[in-house]
């Protein structure tokens, strides 16, 4: 399929996506948010691809929702369309792993966009915020709610009431992103991180992914139980004996995904 304001490229096992619109910084509008989906949903359903990065240019991964389109938007209409709720709905379903790779501007949607990733490789240049507050309206696509698991109360009041941008350091410190780099490694460090998931059983990198994030569903002793299950379950699997009998045969095991 054809895209316009995307570009995707598998390599290795991993489908990159970039956001491209360089002269909207990368805006989320309705043709970009559904490209988007579509492409995670290709990269999902591809026996070629083990893991995702999803990424924008230098500037921005996303400077938020594209403002110019939602500004004659009213009530009843955005009610009716359930304005984001596809999109937000359509990731979340995605089960391969999906590294958000985040330089410059990850505003609103954008910082909303990388929260919903599995997690966030960070460029030292890289701002997080929810100004909506300065539009007007509040986050809608989880900023009130992703934020707030990652960074606790304090910290997502104070980027949602205030608008402020976080930089690069604090959202490390603050546990939003996993890692930060010089912004020049960026793509190399979401890249190994990616081939290092890739070379995994992609039965195991799943079952994590879901695992994890049943933590934000559910109460912990249901979390436990619920990884105990799956857990024991990994025992079927060819991928536990090889990965086991490598280890104890001292050499690399050879994954199959069965
Ligand atoms: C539409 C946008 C945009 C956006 C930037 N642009 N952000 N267009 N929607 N969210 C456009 C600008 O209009 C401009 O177009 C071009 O990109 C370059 O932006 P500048 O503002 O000239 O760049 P700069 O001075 O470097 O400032 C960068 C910036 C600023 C700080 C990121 O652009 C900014 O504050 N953007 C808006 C951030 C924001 O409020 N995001 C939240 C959106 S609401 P022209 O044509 O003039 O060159 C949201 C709701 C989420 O996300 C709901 C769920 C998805």
């Amino acid at each position: 399929m054809a895209f316009e304001t995307i570009i995707v490229e598998i390599e290795d096992h991993v489908a990159v996506i970039k956001l491209n619109r360089p002269d909207a910084l990368n805006a989320l509008n309705t043709q970009l948010l559904g490209e988007l989906c579509s492409a995670l949903e290709d990269a999902d359903g591809n026996d070629k691809v083990r893991c995702i990065v999803v990424t924008g240019s230098d500037k921005a991964f996303a400077a938020g929702a594209d403002i110019k389109e939602m500004s004659e938007k009213g009530f009843v209409g955005v009610f009716f369309e359930n304005l984001f709720a596809r999109t937000n709905d359509r990731i979340s379903a995605i089960r391969k792993p999906i590294i958000a790779a985040v330089g410059g501007y990850a505003l609103g949607g954008g910082c909303e966009l990388a929260m919903m990733c599995d997690f966030i490789i960070a460029a030292d240049s890289a701002k997080f915020g929810q100004p909506e507050i300065n539009l007007g309206v509040i986050a809608g696509m989880g900023g009130t709610q992703r934020l707030t698991r990652y960074v606790g109360k304090s910290k997502s009041m104070d980027m949602n009431l205030t608008g402020r941008f976080m930089d690069a350091d604090e959202a490390e410190r603050a546990g939003l992103v996993s890692r930060v780099v010089p912004a020049k490694k960026l793509m190399d460090e979401a890249l190994g991180a990616a081939q290092k998931i890739a070379e995994k059983s992609l039965l195991t990198t799943m079952a994590a992914k879901e695992a994890v994030d049943r933590s934000f569903e559910t109460t912990l002793s249901e979390g436990i139980l619920f990884e105990r299950r799956v857990f024991h379950s990994m025992f079927a699997t060819e991928d536990q004996k090889e990965g086991m009998a490598a280890f104890l045969e001292k050499r690399q095991a050879q994954f199959r995904d069965k």
